[in-house]
């Protein structure tokens, strides 16, 4: 069965006090907006549309974004979820299978659920996604008789006995396509609100002799989020099942509510996470990886058996490979670190290549950059660069060669070779005593006085 995703994101959000449309709002540093499509995408959709509206073209933007295949439809004017739905309609030309709405702004509906109503579909001609609400607040109701969804009724228009019933609509639900915007072709808008309610389909459908069933999912999953504060509760919830996610996974996490994930980030199995790590988007750590405490990563790479900090920063670009160790206080930027390389404190490693077992030693910093140009550092395999050494780029160090601690290095240090770029140290015999003393004739001159 073909599936087309069409996800409803044209509000405000007025309540978000905010400049930036709600659905591009971040959790775990990706837009609401991308956490809905990423669970549509269990689906293979054929389509997937995204309705906008608020700040259209940036809403559509993000959406290309994350599948650049996307249709971005416009709502001029936002009547209500059956109207925004109908946007999509020509955006669907040609397309036959099922549709999927799904919200913008109702990140956390899980892959499996979307599939269960994919499967419900064979038993019911419109899917509804249910939740029984803990306090069902101004949610719509869903009227039921055994196993059948007589219809939906919003809290706005609901009588009294209607408004006790807790089963409460997500606003997730599945259709023929085709039929779907049959459907929403008979929806009016006389009703409290005066708008085109989406979840009026299901009493239409009804009075036309079709089916409607309820899938029922957990109300954690359905959380929309429509202030600040529910923001950064979606981002606990978030961050709560992530970590729950990766134990299970095989993952040791020391102490998981200082762990902080990103939407994205990948870990393997048997890698060690101590306390207070960060991971930004863009992250992979292989198996048997350790990341030691208070270290900050992302967009980077971590070898098998690789250690990282404590302290360590890695930024975009940080490949490391095998065994490779980064200490504290390191930074490294679009660099590759090579097998068993080690740049153990104090270090800035940024447009470099560093050869397998290479030894960075304390302070070392690559100067790549110019105030204009990025230049790349390259350093051979074997090689020992001594502590404090400056790698002014571009420059290579070839295998096996060493720098001395405190060099300047502006000159390309052929293999086996040994650079030193300082100046030559001299001793004067005595001269720190008569020196010494001399100083404190004179502040004793100055205390009398
Ligand atoms: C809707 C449902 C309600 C359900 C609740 C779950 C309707 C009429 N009511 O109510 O039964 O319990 O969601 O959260 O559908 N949108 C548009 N264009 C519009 C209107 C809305 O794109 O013209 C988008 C919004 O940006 C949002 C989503 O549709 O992402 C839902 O709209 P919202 O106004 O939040 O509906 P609720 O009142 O919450
Ligand atoms: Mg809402």
């Amino acid at each position: 069965m073909s599936i087309a995703l069409i996800i409803l994101a044209a509000g405000k959000g007025t309540r978000m006090g905010s400049d930036l449309p709600k659905v591009l709002h971040r959790i775990a540093h990706a837009p609401m907006l991308w956490h809905a499509m990423r669970a549509g995408q269990a689906l293979a959709p054929e389509r997937t549309v995204v309705v906008t509206g608020h700040e259209a073209d940036m809403v559509g933007a993000s959406a290309r974004d994350f599948d650049p295949e996307t249709r971005v439809v416009l709502q001029t004017e936002q009547k209500g979820t059956a109207h925004a739905v109908a946007q999509a309609a020509p955006a669907l030309d040609g397309f036959t299978g099922d549709a999927i709405v799904l919200y913008g702004d109702t990140p956390f509906i899980s892959q499996d659920k979307l599939e269960e109503m994919a499967r419900a579909r064979s038993r019911h001609d419109v899917v509804v996604l249910g939740f029984n609400a803990t306090d069902p607040g101004r949610y719509g109701r869903l009227v039921t008789e055994g196993d059948a969804l007589l219809r939906i009724v919003e809290y706005k228009d609901a009588t009294e006995d209607e408004r006790s019933i807790a089963l409460c609509n997500s606003g997730v639900v599945a259709a023929d396509a085709t039929l779907l915007m049959d459907l929403i072709s008979e929806v009016g808008n006389s009703n409290a609100a005066g708008e085109y309610y989406l979840p009026d389909i299901v009493a239409i459908a009804r009075a036309r002799g079709l089916s409607a069933g309820v899938v029922p999912c957990d109300e954690s999953e359905t959380l929309g989020v429509n202030s600040r504060a529910e923001l950064a509760q979606a981002e606990a919830a978030f961050q709560r099942c992530a970590r729950l996610r990766l134990m299970e996974d095989g993952v040791a996490l020391q102490a998981p509510e200082t762990v902080w994930l990103a939407w994205d980030t990948v870990i393997g199995r048997d890698a060690e996470i101590e306390p207070n790590v960060v991971f930004g988007p863009c992250v992979t750590i292989e198996s048997g990886a350790r990341i030691r405490a208070f270290s900050h990563l992302e967009g980077c790479h971590v070898s098998r058996g690789a250690i990282v900090g404590p302290f360590a920063r890695l930024r975009p670009g940080a490949e490391l490979a095998e065994h490779s160790r980064v200490g504290n206080f390191v930074e490294i930027k679009n660099a590759h670190l090579g097998a068993g390389a080690k740049a153990n404190h104090l270090t800035y490693i940024g447009d470099a290549d560093i050869g397998e077992r290479t030894n960075i030693g304390a302070g070392t910093v690559t100067c790549n950059y110019d105030g204009f140009f990025k230049h790349r550092t390259t350093i051979g395999k074997d090689a020992f660069i001594g502590s404090d050494t400056m790698l002014v780029a571009p420059v290579t160090v070839g295998d096996g060669a060493m720098t001395g601690s405190g060099s300047v290095v502006t000159k390309n240090v052929a293999p086996g070779d040994l650079a030193i770029g300082r100046a030559r140290q001299e001793n004067k015999p005595g001269m720190a005593r008569a020196l010494r003393d001399m100083l404190r004739a004179k502040k004793q001159k100055q205390t009398k006085g």
